[in-house]
């Protein structure tokens, strides 16, 4: 491959000759459903196993009236992010293994086949590919990755349809949340302990379709207050912290850094998992217990994480009317475990756990 400098009059990464970016301002970007060019899709019988998929053009999907995802919300997805090599060539996907096995469980809970971890990375890598030009240009962005498991057979009666569809696509992205605060966005959390997004028993441990759109009124009435997102409580005694709408939550104090511990209604975060692994390796001591309001009180600083939210530092949490205030910007714990994640994400630091899968 030849390298040249990609020509515009804009200060763009170079490209490999050939190559060209979409036509997007790179520094708008939000967290939209940008339309690319391709998405996979492949499909299979239930009781049996998924063989091969392909790329189509980007576009609606058909399905029946009576398809079991949309009667029943028989349907789990996945996030994940491609960035672009600092070259400008190429791209490296974090951990796409961890959301493949994650796909896997929440497919086994919803009675659902599920791809294998090697046809679900092949599909993310080649719906990344074939969106090449969409890859933001590096620390402009990322492009997001959504693969999407469902049962798209016609059911009637309750029961696990019988067809299934496994669709992957993709849209360039840049922060989740708006507000920005040297470089990292700082976000104001309000303690919900009336409605609850995950029960025991239920579905809160896996990412089905069915755990998101039950928090959307707690979390419009949020926004109207001016907080940007909400931190549930567990649902029994109302006092441990769960997670917040679309990401985990870590609070530190001192020299450690506490996260509920997963134990069915939190989303095991993928981001969650490398954050407590870079912060352990950076010598804090990271536990994951049951962590209170009080400890949540208590904190020096408090941060969410997710794939789509990458490390999020709180800036407030407003709990029965009363806010507390945490430290945020330079020089914070959260921005350190920021950088060194983003750093391994963007192949900037050497990925000695080998979470980086080139594309
Ligand atoms: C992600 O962080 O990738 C998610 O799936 C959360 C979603 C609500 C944006």
């Amino acid at each position: 491959n030849s390298f040249t400098p990609y020509s515009s009059a804009t200060s763009l990464q170079p490209l490999w000759a050939g190559e060209e970016y979409a036509d997007m301002d790179w520094d708008a970007l939000g967290f939209d459903a940008v339309p690319t060019d391709y998405m996979y899709v492949m499909k299979c019988a239930r009781n049996d196993t998924f063989s091969s998929g392909r790329l189509n053009p980007y576009g609606n999907i058909e399905l029946s009236p009576s398809s079991g995802v949309l009667n029943y919300g028989q349907g789990v997805f996945e996030g994940l992010k491609a960035y672009r090599k600092p070259d400008g060539c190429g791209f490296l996907l974090f951990r796409p293994v961890e959301n493949a096995a994650r796909m896997q469980t929440g497919a086994e809970r919803m009675c659902m086949p599920s791809p294998s971890a090697d046809q679900f990375i092949d599909a993310v890598k080649e719906t990344v590919s074939a969106n090449r030009r969409w890859v933001p240009p590096q620390g402009k962005g990322s492009l997001y990755i959504r693969p999407l498991l469902m049962g798209s057979g016609s059911v009637l009666g309750l029961a696990p349809a019988p067809e299934y569809t496994f669709l992957v696509y993709a849209a360039p992205v840049g922060n989740y949340f708006k507000a920005r605060l040297e470089g990292l966005a700082a976000i104001n959390l309000v303690v919900e302990d009336e409605v609850h997004r995950a029960t025991p028993g239920g579905t809160g441990g896996v990412k089905t379709i069915t755990n998101y759109a039950p928090v959307l009124r707690a979390q419009l009435q949020a926004k109207r207050n001016g907080f940007t997102d909400i931190l549930y409580v567990d649902p029994v005694k109302k006092k441990y912290l769960e997670e917040a709408s679309s990401s985990n939550i870590f609070i530190v104090k001192g020299n450690v850094i506490s996260t509920p511990a997963t134990q069915g209604t939190i989303l095991p975060g993928i981001t969650r998992g490398s954050i407590i692994d870079i912060a352990s390796d950076s010598g804090y001591l990271v536990e994951e217990r049951l962590v209170s309001i009080e400890d949540l009180i208590d904190a020096d600083e408090v941060f969410c994480t997710g794939t789509a939210v990458v490390l999020s530092p709180v800036l407030s949490v407003t709990y029965h009317g009363q806010r507390f205030e945490y430290r945020t910007g330079a020089e914070t714990v959260s921005q350190r475990l920021y950088k060194s994640l983003t750093n391994i994400q963007m192949g900037l630091a050497e990925d000695t756990k080998d979470w980086t899968v080139e594309v």
